[in-house]
């Protein structure tokens, strides 16, 4: 398991950069995906919608106010309107030519190697199609992609169009109407969908050696996310997860004690 895990990753538990290295430059810009792949970084995750034009937006908010400082719905704005605001300054003036980027874009700046990249698709299923436009091209770079959703149908479709993509569902530990998630379905619909594990966030579950395991028997790859402390980096290798997603992945590789 060891030698397997070392193959996909230059960590023992890999490191997912949450937005890029967004403790350090404005997320979801290539900036920030940048500093994460200098940084050493084994994955960085980005969010994406669909524009009104059909093409792709990497922003994390359904609109750019708290990014930009403009207001506009992503869904109903067309991609070169979005591209044409300043996405960088709100975390610096030395991050002022930074910009939304398309998903293509941030593809781009992927080295060719085992890293790999977290695509969170924050819209529905319509985008499936655009994002196998986009993808079918890095077929023979498969392993080094990954789709991740919150939206069951987002990501059933996603497996279903791209079976070659492995694809995580996302869930936080409270249901919109602040009830404990249900990890039973949850693990059964992610069966039922032929996907390939689960992305979870740290609050709200109870984090203990029979959750991982009841994951783990389902044969689930397993990520959680948003881990910023030291302590908690410990506590989630310790209780075997594959991959931590982190604002700062610097922080994440020294508290793993590894270089
Ligand atoms: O990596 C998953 C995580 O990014 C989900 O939460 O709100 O940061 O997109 P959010
Ligand atoms: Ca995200």
């Amino acid at each position: 398991v060891l030698f397997l895990l070392a193959a996909m990753s230059a960590h023992a538990v890999e490191i997912v950069a949450h937005r890029g290295f967004s403790a350090r430059a404005p997320e979801n810009t290539l900036g920030a995906f940048e500093l994460a792949w200098k940084n050493g970084t084994d994955a960085c995750e980005l969010d994406v919608y669909l524009t009104a034009d059909g093409k792709t937006a990497v922003i994390h908010d359904k609109d750019t106010k708290r990014t930009t400082g403009v207001k506009l719905d992503v869904a109903t704005t067309k991609q070169a309107e979005l591209t044409a605001l300043d996405a960088g300054t709100w975390k610096g003036k030395e991050w002022a030519s930074e910009k939304i980027p398309t998903l293509e874009q941030a593809l781009a700046t992927m080295p060719k190697g085992k890293q790999r990249f977290f695509i969170e698709v924050k819209c529905g299923a319509e985008i499936v199609p655009e994002l196998k436009r986009i993808l079918e091209p890095m077929k023979d770079r498969a392993a080094q992609l990954a789709i991740i959703a919150f939206k069951r149908d987002a990501a059933a479709e996603s497996k279903k169009a791209m079976p070659w993509v492995k694809v995580y569902r996302l869930a936080s530990g409270k249901t919109k109407e602040k009830k404990p998630t249900d990890l039973t379905q949850l693990i059964a619909d992610t069966k039922a969908d032929k996907l390939d594990g689960l992305d979870l966030g740290v609050a709200d579950f109870p984090w203990d050696a029979a959750m991982v395991k009841q994951i783990r028997d389902a044969g689930f790859g397993l990520y959680v996310w948003t881990v910023n402390k030291p302590a908690d980096v410990k506590r989630f290798a310790a209780l075997g997860v594959d991959g931590i997603t982190t604002d700062d992945p610097v922080m994440v590789r020294e508290a793993l004690g590894e270089p």
